[in-house]
Parts: C-alpha cells; structure tokens; sequence
C-alpha cells in the first residue's frame, strides 16, 4: 500500500479555538511518530449550507476529494448545545452527498475540548452516530475529552494534563 495519508478538521472556525489548538497538538504529535496530517480548514473552504439541488461548488469537489484521497480522518470538535456544531454537520453532510460518499470506508480517530466539565462527552457520542451512517469506522478508544479547556494548555500549545497526552499518544499511534 501507498503512504497513509491523515487528514484534519476541527469543528470551530474560532480564531482563539481551543479544538484547533488540541487538533494542532495532535497533529505536531502524530509528525513525531511519522504520520504527518493535512488540515483541513473549513473557515478556509467556506462550504456552502447542504442544499442537495445545488450542483456541486468548487470548493465542496475540492474538499470531498481531499476527504476521498485521505484514509484517516482527525477531527476536534466543540460540542454546542450536546451535539456538534452546525458547520461540521454541514461538511459532513456534504462529503456523505453529491454523487458519492466521500467518507465511505475511512477510519476517524475524534477528540474535543470544551470549557465544560465533560470535555465534549455528549457531542463525540452523537458524532460516532453520524460517523457511522457514513460507514466511518472510528477507533473506539481511548477515548480524548478535554473538560476546562480555557485552562488546559501550556502556552506552547501543550496539554497540561500528562494522562490526556499519553492517550492521544496512544491513540495516534493506531
Ligand atoms: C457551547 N459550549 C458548550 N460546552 C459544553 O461543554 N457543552 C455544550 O453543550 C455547549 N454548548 C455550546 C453551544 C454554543 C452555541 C457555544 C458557542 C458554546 C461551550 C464550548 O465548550 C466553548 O465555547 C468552547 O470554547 C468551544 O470550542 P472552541 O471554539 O474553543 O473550539
């Protein structure tokens, strides 16, 4: 097989987003054990609301063959109000249509932050939900939630928490 290649979204378009910074910390991670990750900016693609009628705007094709050139898919995602944000539906929404799944047969590895206690708990089960439709098989553990995010990282981007650390770390290294 070709070299593997992983690609990264984070569910925030926040400039100060503390799912980028997690989604960036394990990007810088899984470099270190040699599986380098393309992000994905969804604020860059500026996907347009699903609307199955709509024939396909460049920028969607682009973004669903990135998605479709990829294996591995890492996302950080906030959870808003128990579920996840309307703009990673949307992009998910879109990968899942327009003549072909993009996302048929990828394996997710997941994570999010929040600046609540249960560190996107709620919205990582929903996403496993909708990931599953969309016959994405994502690693089941461990399983990565950050609870108080605004004082989870070190000022070099770093999580705080060591026990966090070495489950991405194990985590990446699946
Ligand atoms: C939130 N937040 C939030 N947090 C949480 O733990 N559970 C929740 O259900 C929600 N709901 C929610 C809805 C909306 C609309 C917003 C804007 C926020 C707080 C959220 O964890 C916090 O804003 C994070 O900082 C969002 O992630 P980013 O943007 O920092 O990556």
């Amino acid at each position: 097989m070709g070299e593997m290649k992983i690609v990264g979204v984070c569910g925030s378009l926040r400039a100060g987003s503390y799912n980028k910074k997690l989604l960036e910390y394990a990007i810088k991670l899984a470099g270190e054990i040699g599986a380098p990750v393309k992000e994905l900016d969804l604020k860059e693609y500026a996907l347009p609301y699903f609307e199955a009628e709509l024939e396909l705007p460049e920028n969607v094709k682009k973004f669903k063959k990135e998605v479709e050139e990829a294996h591995v898919l890492l996302i950080a995602s906030p959870e808003y109000n128990y579920s996840i944000p309307g703009v990673l539906k949307n992009a998910l929404d879109w990968l899942s249509r327009g003549g072909i799944n993009s996302l048929n047969s990828k394996i997710a590895v997941i994570m999010g932050a929040s600046t609540g206690p249960f560190g996107t708990v709620r919205a990582q089960a929903n996403l496993r939900q909708v990931l599953a439709c969309l016959t994405v098989m994502v690693l089941p553990q461990p399983q990565i939630f950050v609870p108080f995010a605004e004082t989870a990282f070190n000022p070099d981007g770093s999580l705080k928490d060591d026990k966090t650390t070495a489950m991405l770390k194990r985590l990446l290294l699946k």
